[in-house]
Order: structure tokens, then sequence, then C-alpha cells
């Protein structure tokens, strides 16, 4: 049974085509770049490398599984996306993708902002120093608890996902003796070409408030009469893993249509637009994402035109891109514990980590990249499926994939663009132990969220 909604392509469906995997790469050594973080390398002695480190000494001092971090290919695309959208918009780091503190930091060092949609996600932001006001607070369903912290706090924007949101919210910061400004985040009826669980936009969904009705222009009219709310914009956000910017033209020249209607009805012309993120990157080869300065020129031209045929004043734009940041820049570093040819079928390859660290391929039926890293290899090669260690048949971190026949237990392998949502994600299911991040540059690791151990899981089990 397929999950998926749309005919997106075989990156999201569960029958790969015919032919799909009939050609191996040319070179099994090679690594694609546009697959693996910018610093990876092999050295003189084949073994991969990144931020001047090689695998075997990040296995040796930091165990396997592991999330590999490449702090210098997180900074540099941080810092494209904050220049490529100039002083005219602001960026938000979705927090989802991946959020600790020492992203927290490199993120106000490379002048973004941060997006959060959890009390977790805000303490871990405050924590790190990320000036509240440059904090934009999400969510669904964000308890009355967490409206009171964000608030208090002094974060830039709440984005209001409900009409009971509309009045809590308002409650809570007039209560508080503030006016909180705020978004309302509007569901377009755009059904962005991704897979069904994390498409967003269109209605039938748990996001936003539909534009379709008349229902937001009756929030942006709720929202207005409230004293304890400022509100600066309307957000939307049609989904994730998209490369096609089709969607994002209908989604802004919706909201657009919508702010237009409040200029006629409520003579005021609302400031801002966020476009949310969802911006695709590459998992294979075959993927091909675009760079930041190209996604800023389309988003920007696209809503210049549409405001200007609106005869209405150019809003500051806002995007949020998670994966298109961090999910280049890491990959897991796994050992290989078993080899297991099944007979005219293919190759199981079982690895020290899984489904707990990766759910994506279980859940989305995500494809990934696979390559040997501790060495290279002239074997011929095997069709491969990489597996976790759990007591799953699910359990498949790479479903299909091409590995050197002379595979062995103890050879390291890794998966490249693990960065987002696969440590955010992470679980502690048949409590295996969540993996730390490692993060490396200019020939230093350091340990930016540490391997947990059994003493974690037994706190927690007060008995
Ligand atoms: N803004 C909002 C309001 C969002 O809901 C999201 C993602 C983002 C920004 C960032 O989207 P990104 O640029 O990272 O695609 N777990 C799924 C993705 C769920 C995304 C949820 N919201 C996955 O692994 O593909």
């Amino acid at each position: 049974m397929s999950r998926s909604a749309h005919p997106a392509g075989p990156r999201h469906a569960d029958v790969l085509p015919e032919g799909h995997y009939s050609a191996p790469p040319a070179d099994l050594n090679s690594l694609d770049p546009k697959v693996w973080s910018r610093t990876v390398t092999r050295d003189d002695l084949g073994v991969v490398t990144v931020g001047g480190i090689d695998v075997k000494t990040l296995a040796e001092e930091h165990g396997t599984p592991a999330y590999v971090l490449d702090e210098a290919d997180f900074r540099d695309r941080a810092r494209a996306w904050r220049t490529a959208f100039g002083t005219e918009a602001d960026v938000f780091y979705a927090g989802k993708a991946f959020l600790s503190r020492a992203v927290v930091r490199w993120l106000h060092e490379e002048g973004l902002n941060l997006d959060v949609c959890s009390g977790g996600e805000l303490a871990t932001a405050l924590s790190a120093g990320m000036p509240a006001d440059r904090i934009a607070f999400h969510g669904n369903n964000k308890s009355s608890e967490e409206i009171e912290r964000a608030v208090r706090a002094g974060v830039g924007r709440i984005v209001l996902d409900s009409f009971q949101e509309i009045v809590r919210v308002a409650h809570i910061a007039q209560s508080l003796g503030r006016r909180q400004r705020v978004q309302i985040r509007v569901t377009v009826g755009v059904e962005a070409h991704t897979h069904e669980f994390i498409a967003t936009a269109h209605e039938d969904q748990k996001f936003g408030i539909p534009l379709a009705g008349g229902q937001a222009a009756e929030a942006v009219r709720r929202a207005l009469r409230l004293d304890g709310l400022e509100l600066i914009g309307i957000h939307s956000h049609i989904g994730s893993q998209i490369f096609d910017m089709s969607g994002f033209e209908v989604a802004a020249h919706r909201v657009v249509g919508l702010l237009k209607d409040i200029r006629d009805e409520h003579g005021v012309e609302l400031p801002e637009i966020d476009l949310g993120g969802g911006l695709g990157i590459a998992y294979t080869s075959d993927d091909d994402p675009r760079e930041p300065h190209e996604i800023a020129k389309a988003l920007t031209e696209i809503v210049t035109r549409e405001c200007e045929s609106a005869r209405l004043r150019t809003p500051r734009i806002s995007v949020e891109p998670g994966r298109a940041i961090v999910g280049p820049t890491a990959f897991t570093l796994y050992e290989v514990g078993t080899v297991k040819p099944l007979d005219g079928l293919r190759t199981y390859v079982s690895v020290d980590g899984g489904m707990s660290d990766n759910i994506r391929t279980a859940l989305y039926d995500a494809e990934y990249s696979v390559a040997l890293v501790s060495r290279v290899s002239d074997a011929a090669p095997m069709l491969a499926r990489v597996v976790g260690k759990h007591c799953e048949s699910g359990d498949i971190v790479v479903k299909d994939a091409f590995l050197p026949s002379d595979l062995a237990p103890g050879d390291l392998i890794a998966v490249p663009a693990t960065g987002a949502y696969c440590r955010s994600m992470a679980s502690n299911y048949n409590h295996v132990l969540r993996p730390p991040v490692v993060a490396v540059r200019e020939g230093e690791a350091r340990v930016i969220v540490r391997r947990e151990t059994e003493e974690d899981l037994l706190r927690l089990d007060v008995g």
C-alpha cells in the first residue's frame, strides 16, 4: 500500500520504477558532492574525512552510530540563505529539523532568526542566548503555559493557527500587560507534490486556517479587534522537500489576495508575509535542489509582482528553511555488523543503528545514498539494503543501494544528508540509545549532543 498522496515520482513512492537500480554507479568509491557535506573527501589511504578528520578516528573516539555534522558547511549554508535574502527579508531557521545550543549560537552569529514549535525548542533557543525578538513561535496546539512563556520572554512573533488560539494568545498577552506581535497561518489550498504526511497547505489537514470560505478573512477580523494582539502578517507553509517553485507562486498569489482584501476592508496594509520553509535537498544523485540565491530571487519576484498587480506596498518577506540548511551538512556513521546475501534477491547489510536514528525511510519511503567510508574497494558492486538492529522488518535505513561486494563486518559505512529530521525525530525504540551529534571543523571534533547512556534511560524509569 502506498501512503503517497501524489504521483510525485519514484523518490516518494514505495515501488521503484523498472530498471531503477539496474545500473550501479561507475565508481562506488566516488562521493557525489550533491549529497555529501562540503568538506567531505577521501584521504590518501582512501578513508573519508570531514572537517579535516577521518571517519576511523571519529569512530574510535566517539563510537558508532554517530551523526557527524560539518560545522563550516552549516555556517556556509546559513550565511548563503541570509545573504541571498539580504536586509529586506528575514530568514528563520526551522529548529524542528535539528536544534541544539551550538546550532542556536551558530545561527545567532550568522544573523539568522529561529522558528520554534514547542516549549522545549523555545527553552533551547533561549538558553543558548538567541534574542527572543528573533524567535517565531509555531504550533497547532500550543499550551497556555507555552504561550505565556513565549509572551513573557518577548518572542518576536507567535504564529496563530486556529480561532481558539487567537483568543487564547490575546487573553494571555493582555493579562500580562503586553501586545503580542502575531501572524495568522493560512492554508492556501495548494497541493505541494510531496509525501502526504509532509504536505501542509491542502485543506484536509490540521495546520492553519483555510482561505476558503472566508475563514482566514474572519480570523483577521477577530485578531484586529483584540487589544492583546498586533497583527503583523500572514503566514503560509506549503509542505516539505519541494523542488518545484510553482506551489510557492500560487501560495503567494493567494496570500497577497488576502492582504488586498484586508486593505480594502480594514484600510490596513499588513507589513509582513511569511512563505514558510520546505525547500528540497539532494538525498540521492537524482535530486536537483536550487541554490538559496535562486530561491530568494524567485520568491521576491513573485511577491513583488503580485503586490504590484494588487497595488499593495510589497511586504517584508520571511522564509523558514530547516532541511535546506542542516540536511546536507551531516551524515550518519555506522559500523557494519552482519552481511547477509539472500540468493537472487539482495544482500542485507545490518548496521548498529536503524529506525531509531533515522525513521524517515520507514515513515516516508525516503530514499538515501550510502557509501563505504573506512576504505576504498575495487570489488564488484552488490545490490544492498542497509537495515538497522531493531526488532522490526521495516527497520530499513537505505532501501536500495549499491555497495562493494567485499563489504565485511567492521567496515564503516555512512549515509549522507541526515542532518535534518533524523536526530530530531530519533527515538529509544527497543531501548536503543540515541547517537551523539559530533560537530567537526578544521581538524577538531566536538560533541554537541552527547550519546545517550543506559543511565539516561533508567533515570526516566522511576520503577
Ligand atoms: N516552517 C513551518 C511552519 C514548518 O511546519 C516547517 C516544517 C518548516 C518551516 C521547515 O520545513 P523544511 O524547510 O525543513 O522542509 N519530518 C518531515 C518534515 C516535517 C516538516 C514539518 N514542518 C521529514 O522528515 O521530511
